[in-house]
């Protein structure tokens, strides 16, 4: 197959590209803006692969999509190109709704017209809301009803997908996954933020009263769903993805500073994020029961594993927080900044 990836070069991109370079023979053409989460050393040792392209664009020029289709011959679009962070989205919302939701707009009448095979959307369970705390968990019926900016915007990107399903017969697939973790995530999110900031001995911003329940699977584990989803899915579908795996965030951060030896003095509450989701958790009998998918990772073990990843990886991590993400994080934990002080 012939397959353009839509931001390839971010954390879940990345680690998709490698896995098809590594274990089919596609061919992958990456499409990436390189916004500050798009980080070409993410793809290091596969750039001169010859089954492997990458092109520095946006999802939002209709004529370079349209173009790079033709081209190469695509069948396959696996799209993951988005605004990803909901604190961000507080601050510019109009950014997530340009790229996620026209952006998502402009790559499926590109597909349209292409007359693609298949188009995978990577949406999210943020679509779904917030769960209270002994809710059972979202299905794929769960009425959607986004809270974030970010979440809003995804959810009209996931809609748009159905309707070029159920309007012109696009061949759209869906995919809502639970939080990742793993290799190259970027420093802003919960897990590489709580790790780099503990082995600086900086202290761990923790949000409200830390008891906010995320479901978390392995970066790895959602790259499979995804490809079994292209492979064997059906057209028009919706399959969440997640690991059975919830965690309030104090819990996680405590296992984190345990795995780092690194004293939970280190913990600082600060204010809570506005419009904070309490709690998600996914059922994910749908993608079990038709395409017999399973996380592979114990937490315990992906978790060791990525911490493992950071501490081998300092500079890739260092570069980025020393750069223009420094004055973000100022912006967002320093003085005046959105999460400053004690909560
Ligand atoms: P990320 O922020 O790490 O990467 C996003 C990538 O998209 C970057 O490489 C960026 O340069 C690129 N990009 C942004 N705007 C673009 C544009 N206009 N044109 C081309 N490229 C552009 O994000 P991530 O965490 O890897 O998430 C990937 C996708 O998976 C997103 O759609 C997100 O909503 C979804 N998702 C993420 C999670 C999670 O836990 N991280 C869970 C479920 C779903
Ligand atoms: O559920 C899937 C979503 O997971 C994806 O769609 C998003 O792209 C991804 O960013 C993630 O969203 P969250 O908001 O859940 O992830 P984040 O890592 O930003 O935060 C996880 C939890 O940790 C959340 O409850 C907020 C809290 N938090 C986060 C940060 C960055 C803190 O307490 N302190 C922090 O400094």
């Amino acid at each position: 197959m012939n397959i353009l990836v839509t931001g390839g070069a971010g954390f879940i991109g990345s680690n998709h590209v490698r896995m098809l370079i590594g274990k089919t023979d596609d061919r992958v053409v990456n499409l990436d803006l390189l916004t500050y989460a798009g980080n070409l050393e993410n793809l290091t040792g596969i750039e001169d692969h010859p089954r492997y392209r990458f092109v520095k664009g946006d999802i939002r020029d209709a004529d370079l999509v349209a173009s790079l289709l033709a081209e190469e011959s695509i069948d396959a679009v696996i799209h993951f190109a988005a605004e990803s962070h909901v604190d961000r989205s507080l601050d510019a919302p109009g950014a997530f709704l340009d790229t996620n939701t026209r952006g998502t707009q402009v790559l499926l009448q590109c597909a349209l017209k292409h007359e693609l095979d298949c188009f995978v959307m990577v949406s999210t369970d943020e679509v779904y809301g917030s769960l209270d705390p002994h809710a059972p968990g979202f299905t794929e019926e769960t009425p959607l009803a986004p809270n974030s900016p970010y979440a809003a915007s995804k959810a009209a990107a996931d809609l748009l997908c159905r309707a070029y399903h159920h309007t012109f017969g696009l061949d759209v697939r869906i995919t809502r996954c639970s939080n990742n973790y793993g290799p190259y995530q970027f420093p802003e999110k919960l897990i590489p933020l709580m790790i780099a900031n503990a082995l600086e001995d900086r202290s761990l911003p923790v949000y409200g009263d830390g008891q906010q329940v995320r479901d978390w699977l392995h970066v790895s584990d959602h790259c499979r769903a995804i490809d079994l989803v292209l492979r064997q899915g059906r057209a028009g579908e919706v399959y969440n993805v997640g690991g059975r795996n919830e965690w309030a965030n104090l819990d996680l951060v405590k296992r984190l500073l345990e795995i780092l030896d690194k004293p939970e003095s280190l913990i600082e509450f600060v204010k809570d994020r506005p419009g904070h989701d309490r709690r998600y958790a996914i059922v994910a009998d749908k993608i079990r029961g038709e395409l017999s998918w399973q996380p592979t990772f114990a937490f315990g073990d992906g978790l060791a594993q990525t911490v493992q990843w950071y501490l081998d990886n300092r500079n890739w991590w260092e570069k980025i927080r020393s750069g223009e993400y420094r004055a973000y994080y100022d912006s967002m934990y320093g003085d005046g900044g959105r999460y400053q002080g004690r909560s």
